[in-house]
C-alpha cells in the first residue's frame, strides 16, 4: 500500500515509520509539507496515497491554551486539509486523537461511544479536527490515545528522569489517571487496523490505567531510579495553563473485537528502557 504519514517526525510518526517500513511510505512534516497551506490538500492528493494517517498536530498543550486560535488552525484547518486530500484522492484517513476529547469526569474508562465533552483549547481543537474530518470522509478511523511515549520523544518518562536526576526527588499528581500509549504498539495497532476496513472510532492505547503517580513511580523503579522519593500531590498545587482532564483513561472495546489489543503498560514501558539508554 502506499501510505502518507502526516507528523512524521513527531513521537507516534517515527513509530508508523518503523512499523510499516514494508509499505510506500510519504513522509510529510514541517517545513515542506505545512498542514495550514491550503495547497497542502492538493499536494497530498497528488501522491495518490491508499491511506493517510494523520498525526501532525500543535501538541502543546500549554501553547494551545495560551493560543486557542492558533492550536484550532492547525488541529483544526490542517485536519480538514488533510481530509480534503483524502476525499479528492479516495484515500482513507487515520485520524489519531486524544482522550482529552473526555471531560473527566466520569468514574469508569470511556468508551468509544462516550459523549465528548473537552474542557481546554488543545482538546477542543482536535475535536473539532474530529468533527471535520467526520463530516467530509467516510473511509476514516479515528484512533483517540493517550500519554503517549516512545524512545527520543519529549514524553513522561523522559521529563520524570531528567527531573529525578537533577532533583533528586519528585512531587507527582495521584489525581490525573488515564491509559500510556507506547507509540512502538500503537504503530502495530494501526497497521492490522487500517487492512481491515472497518471504519469508525477506536481507543488504541495499552491495557491498564494509572495515575501520574503511580506511572511516574513504576518508571523510576524500572529505570533503577527506585531509591529517589516521589512525593504525591494533587493537581490543584500543580498549576499549568491547560487544565487536564482528570479521571481520562480510555477502554479499548472495539479495536479488542477485531483482535487488536495493546499489552499492559508496564510491559510497554520494560520495551521502552531496552530501547532507550539513560545513564
Ligand atoms: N503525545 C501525546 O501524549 C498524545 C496524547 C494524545 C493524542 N496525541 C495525538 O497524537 C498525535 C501525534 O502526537 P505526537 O506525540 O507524535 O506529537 P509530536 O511529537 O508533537 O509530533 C507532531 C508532528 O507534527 C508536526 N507538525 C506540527 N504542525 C504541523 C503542520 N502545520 N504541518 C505539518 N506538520 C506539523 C510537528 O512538527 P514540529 O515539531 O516542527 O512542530 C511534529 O513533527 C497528535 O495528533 C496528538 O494530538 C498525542
Amino acid at each position: 500500500m502506499k501510505i502518507a504519514i502526516t507528523g512524521a517526525l513527531g513521537q507516534v510518526g517515527a513509530a508508523l515509520q518503523h512499523s510499516l517500513s514494508d509499505h510506500t511510505l510519504f513522509l510529510l512534516d514541517l517545513p515542506e509539507f505545512d498542514i495550514t497551506q491550503p495547497n497542502s490538500a492538493q499536494q497530498l492528493a497528488g501522491m495518490k496515497p491508499d491511506v493517510v494517517i494523520h498525526t501532525a498536530a500543535m501538541t502543546n498543550v500549554d501553547g494551545c491554551a495560551k493560543n486557542p486560535a492558533l492550536a484550532y488552525h492547525v488541529n483544526g484547518f490542517g485536519a480538514q486539509n488533510v481530509a480534503l486530500a483524502c476525499l479528492r484522492s479516495g484515500a482513507a484517513m487515520v485520524y489519531i486523537s486524544t482522550n482529552e476529547v473526555f471531560d473527566g469526569a466520569a468514574d469508569a474508562p470511556y468508551h468509544e461511544y462516550a459523549p465528548t465533552h473537552p474542557i481546554n483549547p488543545y482538546a477542543q481543537s482536535k475535536l473539532a479536527g474530529e468533527k471535520i474530518v467526520a463530516q467530509l470522509l467516510q473511509k476514516l478511523y479515528i484512533a483517540r490515545i493517550s500519554w503517549a511515549f516512545a524512545k527520543g520523544g519529549n514524553n513522561f518518562p523522559a521529563k520524570i528522569i531528567r527531573a529525578a536526576d537533577k532533583n533528586g526527588q519528585l512531587n507527582v499528581v495521584t489525581d490525573e489517571i488515564s491509559s500510556p500509549t507506547y507509540a512502538p504498539d500503537l504503530a502495530d495497532a494501526l497497521k492490522k487496523l487500517i487492512v481491515t476496513g472497518h471504519y469508525g472510532v477506536y481507543h488504541l492505547i495499552n491495557e491498564g490505567i494509572c495515575s501520574r503517580y503511580e506511572f511516574a513511580a513504576e518508571i523510576l523503579k524500572q529505570s533503577g531510579r527506585g531509591d529517589i522519593p516521589v512525593q504525591p500531590i494533587t493537581s490543584d498545587a500543580f498549576q499549568r495553563a491547560s487544565a487536564p482532564p482528570l479521571y481520562a483513561p480510555l477502554q479499548n472495546n472495539l479495536a479488542a473485537a477485531l483482535g487488536i489489543k495493546l499489552r499492559p503498560w508496564q510491559e510497554a514501558l520494560a520495551e521502552y528502557f531496552r530501547v532507550t539508554s539513560y545513564e
